[in-house]
């Protein structure tokens, strides 16, 4: 017999509060969707505002309680007056998701400091930041999930990693560590790993058909990513399901990491 309460009590994420960086654009847009419509009160943060209200007005249309706050977490005054606009919204959250991220690209020879510091400020220092700020409330309430959007160049060299790369493998250390710190206290902390996913991020990348078919074939599946592609695993990691999950890397790439 299916019983749609034995699914609730895995997956549903009523009453909980999300918030979720980079929630107005591609990967993070699907996720802070997905969380939404799974029952969480999200809130969206980003810079630019007509992104930020139409998804929010998309999600409310379909039923979802959202709300956004605009903000620049690039640097560590914005983050600190984003998080508190954000917990003012729907009440401390549950679960955050970093996914706001930035990848320039200029050749190793020619990274100078300015986009290291940019990269490292959105990348690694934000969701230090957020973690800092909410993860105790999280462990003190006993429930709490936070989720990074980390990359393949978390673990290997790939189209000029530069900053990028080593900004996302220092994230998924701050998970384990994070996850070291607040698992005893019902908080986990997981990464979630794309391939290649078709978003305003690479947009450079993407319009070049050669290399998109390129990375499709690396991948098993034989496609590239979508943002969709992240909902199922955001559900899974903000829920009670995933409660012995923690300090991971989950990779939703469609095998490009094992090919
Ligand atoms: N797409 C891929 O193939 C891929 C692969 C590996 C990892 N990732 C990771 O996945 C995450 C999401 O990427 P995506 O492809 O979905 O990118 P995206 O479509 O470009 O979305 C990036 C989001 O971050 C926000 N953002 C950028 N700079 C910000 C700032 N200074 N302050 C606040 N918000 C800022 C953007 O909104 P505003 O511009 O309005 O601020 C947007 O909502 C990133 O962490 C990225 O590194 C993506």
């Amino acid at each position: 017999m299916i019983s749609h309460s034995y699914l609730s009590e895995l997956f549903s994420l009523d009453g909980r509060v999300a918030v979720v960086t980079g929630g107005s654009s591609g990967i993070g847009r699907a996720i802070a969707g997905a969380l939404a419509q799974a029952g969480a009160s999200v809130v969206i943060v980003a810079r630019k505002e007509p992104e930020l209200t139409a998804t929010v007005d998309e999600l409310t249309a379909g039923g979802c309680r959202a709300a956004w706050v605009s903000a620049d977490l690039g640097s560590r005054d914005g983050v600190r007056a984003a998080a508190e606009q954000a917990a003012d919204a729907f009440g401390e959250p549950d679960i955050l998701v970093n996914s706001a991220g930035i990848n320039l690209r200029p050749p190793m020879g020619e990274l100078g400091e300015e986009v290291w510091d940019a990269t490292m400020a959105l990348n690694l220092e934000a969701p230090y930041l957020l973690g800092q700020r909410f993860g105790p409330g999280m462990a003190e309430r006993g429930f709490g999930r936070i989720i990074h959007v980390t990359s393949q160049q978390a673990h290997r060299a790939f189209v000029q990693s530069g900053a990028y790369g080593v900004s996302k493998g220092a994230l998924e250390s701050l998970a384990r560590s994070q996850a070291e710190a607040w698992s005893p206290y019902g908080v986990t902390c997981n990464t979630l790993v794309p391939g290649f996913v078709m978003t305003p991020l690479n947009v450079r990348l993407s319009s070049d058909p050669e290399k998109v078919a390129a990375l499709a074939a690396r991948t098993m599946v034989g496609r590239n990513g979508l943002p969709e592609d992240f909902a199922g695993a955001a559900v899974f990691l903000a829920g009670r399901a995933s409660a012995y999950v923690t300090g991971q890397a989950i990779f939703v790439d469609g095998g490009f990491s094992v090919h």
